[in-house]
């Protein structure tokens, strides 16, 4: 038997893994499925419980599904556990988009200032839930979506006492499909070389059946290939600073390196159309009048209007090559172990990894690049402060953390923003 929890059940996003798992049956025969939410979520879980039966159903697929808010119960058996949840929901996305953006910073929910406080609310009801894993459920695999998903994976790896937590995010994903798409070739025969972390991963080489094609690849980014995924603006890379890096960036990266600009667009998004959570809750609302539709068997396509689109893909394919013992090469969040020397071992970086029953074995990537090594260290030492803040509660690890933030670094700046989050946040902060 195979029992998967899903934990955010009630998530506009279930479908994806709800067809992911389908999709896979033959291989990955999922014999059980438990989606769990708290009680806001209720209504929301009853709607996706429903979409999720018909889909079971209409697949003949012999997989038990319930849902459910009693989340002990539901963990026992587990074999894989996938986390998606969003602390505070839209409201609280909203303001981390809102704030920063009035205050003259990068508004966003997983980097600079959003980024920190969606980390500083997330952490400590993740570490419950490893808690409550390692306990009930100790054989289980976490498999976590929730952003920021390279802090929050490092954090439960550092913290808990469960070890068998593996972070995952569909940018490198989508990054190789663009590129197969492009080159035209199957994603399958896309293999790309990626060094760094979460939301910061870059691109080093890209190979098409073992063939160097990064030349290529990088001539089409500098000329205008898009690969942003919905939620992310997409600027377009000059042709100067593609070939001098000479390394393939990741949609987020426009906040690192070309900040005035975004900052503009984003302004002027917000006076159109509110923050992303708002256009998000809008996109919610409409998937769940689908949703409610019993005429509804199938993953709707406006679902791929979500930025983390195709995610299921990410997810089902990972636990697939776990309990298969595949050992094929997959992009995880996981633990460095010396993949990249000069990063701590206990580091969690994104990084290509071979996927046994053992969990990721990251495949070395070696020095960094002097390009983006600074970059690097000072994100992994940011996210660093950040995890630590999160369990202390102590204003000041908080301050520090916004500070040697490069999208915040300014320190009277760092100080009002922070004092307007805390605010703003205080109901989800209990450790503050
Ligand atoms: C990207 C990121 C995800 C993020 C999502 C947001 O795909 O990789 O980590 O959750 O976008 O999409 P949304 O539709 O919620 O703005
Ligand atoms: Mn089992
Ligand atoms: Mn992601």
């Amino acid at each position: 038997t195979i029992k998967l929890v899903v934990i955010g059940g009630g998530s506009s996003y279930t479908p994806e893994i709800i067809e992911g798992i389908i999709l896979r049956h033959h291989s990955f025969p999922v014999t059980e499925i438990v989606l769990v939410d708290i009680e806001e979520g209720n209504q929301k879980l009853e709607i996706v419980g429903q979409l999720a039966k018909r889909m079971i159903e209409k697949s003949n697929k012999p997989i038990k599904l319930s849902w459910t808010l009693d989340r002990k119960e539901a963990l026992k058996q587990a074999d894989f556990v996938s986390t998606q949840i969003r602390v505070g929901g839209l409201t609280a996305r909203s303001k981390d988009e809102r704030i920063p953006l009035q205050h003259g910073y990068i508004g966003q929910e997983t980097n600079g200032a959003g980024g920190i406080f969606k980390a500083l609310r997330t952490i400590p009801v993740l570490l419950e839930l490893a808690r409550d894993v390692h306990e009930i459920c100790p054989q289980a695999w976490v498999i976590n979506f929730t952003n920021p998903a390279g802090i929050v994976t490092e954090a439960l790896l550092k913290h808990s006492p469960h070890k068998k937590v593996i972070g995952v995010c569909n940018i490198p994903y989508n990054m190789r499909y663009s590129t197969a798409e492009i080159l035209n070739t199957k994603p399958k025969n896309v293999m790309i070389e990626f060094i760094g972390l979460n939301h910061y991963v870059f691109g080093r080489k890209v190979f098409v059946n073992g063939v160097d094609y990064t030349s290529e690849v990088l001539t089409k980014v500098s000329q205008g290939l898009d690969y942003s995924p919905a939620n992310i603006v997409n600027l377009g890379w000059s042709k100067t600073f593609i070939e001098a890096t000479s390394l393939l960036p990741n949609p987020y990266h426009q906040y690192y390196f070309q900040t005035a600009a975004v900052l503009k667009k984003d302004k002027q998004a917000l006076e159109e159309n509110g923050t992303r959570a708002e256009v998000v809750r809008r996109l919610e609302k409409s998937l769940f009048e689908l949703y409610k539709n019993p005429d509804l068997c199938d993953k709707p396509k406006e679902l791929e209007e979500r930025g983390g689109a195709f995610y299921s893909d990410v997810a089902c394919s990972l636990m697939d090559s776990i309990y298969n013992n595949k050992a094929d090469i997959q992009t995880v969040n996981t633990l460095n172990k010396g993949a990249i020397p000069e990063l701590p071992e206990d580091s969690v970086i994104e990084v290509n990894s071979v996927i046994t029953k053992n969990g990721p074995q990251p495949i070395t990537v070696g020095a960094l690049p002097n390009s983006v090594k600074g970059h690097i260290y000072q994100m992994k030492a940011f996210e660093e402060l950040v995890i630590r803040a999160s369990i202390t509660g102590h204003y000041k690890d908080a301050y520090l953390a916004m500070v040697m933030n490069p999208l915040i670094g300014d320190e009277v700046g760092s100080k009002t923003l922070l004092d307007a989050l805390l605010e703003a946040h205080k109901d989800y902060l209990p450790q503050f």
